[in-house]
């Protein structure tokens, strides 16, 4: 190995999405999330790369195939090319890369990392017996079984899923997880943001401390699944499988400078899934002798009725149905910014529509609007220069300055809805003070000249720090007011400008000519949605 650290390089990963069925707007919500983060990043001018893809292994998938008749790959193809790539697209997500857990790269990877653990001796065979929920693809641990109700009364079902589970009882090879628990725990401790945010740390290292047991990482009962590489009549488990997408998809075994060059990730994941990534995924690496990952970040759930949405509790929702009225925008607009990342949250159409029509439509897409409209009318639609400065203009260079530091803090530490929130400061400062300057009134008169000219460059220079704060969050929105403001030209494509210096004021020189602005957010009539 031996090549340089990458101090800027920035690995961002969602979790890999099963295909037994189509996505709704809990999984687009972990993407949009992911999206933002990387799309930040690479702004910034970090060796950004961006990974997403699917997990296609498994009983539920083999299950899921049989019952409509196709074998497994044809089904994964099918939801793979019919669903979960087309989501990228109605949700606008810039992934750089995309990996199928049926892939050879990570086929041939997963083979290698297996036969590195057993020939250091970190693998044994051995007998078992446990209850198994295969919509969770786990044997559950005792805190998760819990008596079934309903059809299921006198059964044992899973807290998740609340559907029967399957007791197993099977010839495995199980990983020496429990060799690790100290060295978890120490990891824990040591670096205190390796899982965020604290609750979930919290209750990682709780699960820890209460002991770990091996992990049995094969299946000898079907054979949807990477075959054991000494031991062809077991197939890999597939958790074990699926958490190595994110070094197979970097070059693992096969491109050594890549990896160094990526490795390691920041991992977003529902918390569902935060055993998986915080605990069994760094002992796996450990045991490989390969670096833990820089983070574990859990995010909530999307909630309906007070419970996780979920396709097989039929209260999904599509992400198109939302992006066909709203717009992909709005979408990644209400999520990031409506539910507190870290914590479950209410979808409701009743507030997406208030949201749209007051933040983005009244708020952000107004204000764009007005200020262009007068450069036009006063201007012949080139930017005024600025004059003296007024205790109100050094107001907003100010504000301007600081929410551009904060949002980026806010992002470090994943908490993107108080990144918008910080930026939203300067939305609603720049409406209160094009209220209070009144440029309209300034134009009756002449003599106020030059201070028509400051206010409209102080509001057309707000909404430059604007357009570069939200990208991330609202790309074709602020590509639109992009090039209105006639920044393309002035200053290069929208993507390229960097966000750390966003606050910096006076980027867009005087004279700029701009361009005639869409309306950004229309007006939306959502009374068929408002149920
Ligand atoms: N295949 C595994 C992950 C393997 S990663 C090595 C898996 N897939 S999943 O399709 O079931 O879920 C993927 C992600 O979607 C998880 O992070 C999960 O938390 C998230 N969500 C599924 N339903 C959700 C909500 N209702 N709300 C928010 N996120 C939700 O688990």
């Amino acid at each position: 190995m031996g090549a340089m650290p990458n101090p800027s390089s920035f690995f961002l990963t969602t979790p890999i999405f099963y295909v037994n069925d189509a996505p709704h707007i809990g999984h687009a919500y972990t993407e949009v999330a992911a999206d933002v983060l990387a799309r930040w990043h690479r702004q910034a001018g970090d060796d950004t790369w961006f990974l997403t893809g699917t997990d296609e292994h498994g009983q539920k998938i083999l299950r899921t195939a049989t019952a409509n008749g196709v074998h497994p790959q044809e089904w994964a193809d099918r939801l793979v090319e019919s669903a979960w790539k087309p989501l990228l697209d109605t949700i606008n997500i810039s992934n750089d890369d995309f990996i199928r857990t049926t892939e050879k790269r990570h086929e041939e990877g997963v083979a290698k990392f297996l036969q590195k653990l057993y020939d250091d001796g970190h693998v044994y065979a051995g007998e078992f017996e446990a209850l198994y929920c295969v919509g969770c693809e786990e044997f559950k641990p005792k805190s998760e079984i819990v008596d079934g109700e309903g059809a299921f009364v006198g059964e044992k079902v899973c807290a998740i899923h609340s559907k029967p589970l399957e007791l197993l009882q099977e010839k495995n090879y199980f990983f020496k997880m429990s060799a690790f628990q100290d060295r978890l725990l120490a990891l824990y401790e040591e670096r205190p943001d390796f899982v965020q945010p604290a609750s979930a740390r919290n209750e990682v290292i709780a699960f820890v401390q209460q002991g770990l047991e091996d992990l049995s990482i094969s299946r000898t009962s079907f054979d949807w699944g990477i075959p054991i590489p000494w031991d062809d009549a077991h197939v890999t488990y597939v958790w074990f499988d699926a958490l190595l997408n994110y070094v197979t998809a970097i070059g693992y075994g096969q491109d050594d400078a890549e990896f160094d060059r990526r490795w390691p990730a920041s991992h977003l994941v529902g918390k569902d899934i935060l055993r998986f990534h915080a605990v069994i995924w760094p002992a796996m690496l450990m045991a490989a002798g390969l670096e833990v990952p820089d983070h574990v970040f859990a995010h909530g759930w999307l909630l309906v009725g007070g419970e996780k949405m979920s396709k097989s509790k039929l209260t999904g929702i599509a992400p198109s149905e939302v992006t066909d009225t709203f717009g992909s925008d709005a979408f990644r607009y209400y999520f990031m910014r409506a539910i507190s990342f870290g914590h479950d949250g209410s979808f409701s159409w009743e507030d997406l529509a208030a949201r749209y029509q007051a933040e983005l439509a009244n708020g952000f897409g107004n204000l764009a609007s007005r200020v262009l409209a007068m450069n036009a009318k006063y201007f012949e639609g080139r930017v005024p220069a600025a004059g003296t400065e007024t205790a109100a203009d050094a107001e907003i260079r100010e504000l301007a300055a600081s929410v551009a530091v904060r949002a980026d803090e806010k992002i470090e530490t994943f908490a993107i809805h108080e990144a918008i929130a910080a930026i939203w400061e300067l939305v609603d400062a720049l409406n209160g003070y094009i209220t209070e300057q009144a440029p309209w009134a300034l134009a009756k008169d002449p003599a106020n000249d030059e201070r028509l000219q400051t206010v409209l460059n102080t509001a057309t220079e707000g909404l430059r720090v604007l357009a570069e704060l939200l990208e991330p969050v609202v790309p074709q929105a602020t590509a639109k007011l992009w090039s209105a403001l006639g920044a393309e030209e002035a200053l290069g494509a929208l993507e390229g400008q960097p966000i750390r210096e966003a606050g910096r004021w006076g980027r867009l020189p005087a004279g700029t000519q701009q361009h005639p602005l869409a309306v950004l957010f229309p007006r939306i009539e959502t009374e068929e949605k408002g149920k």
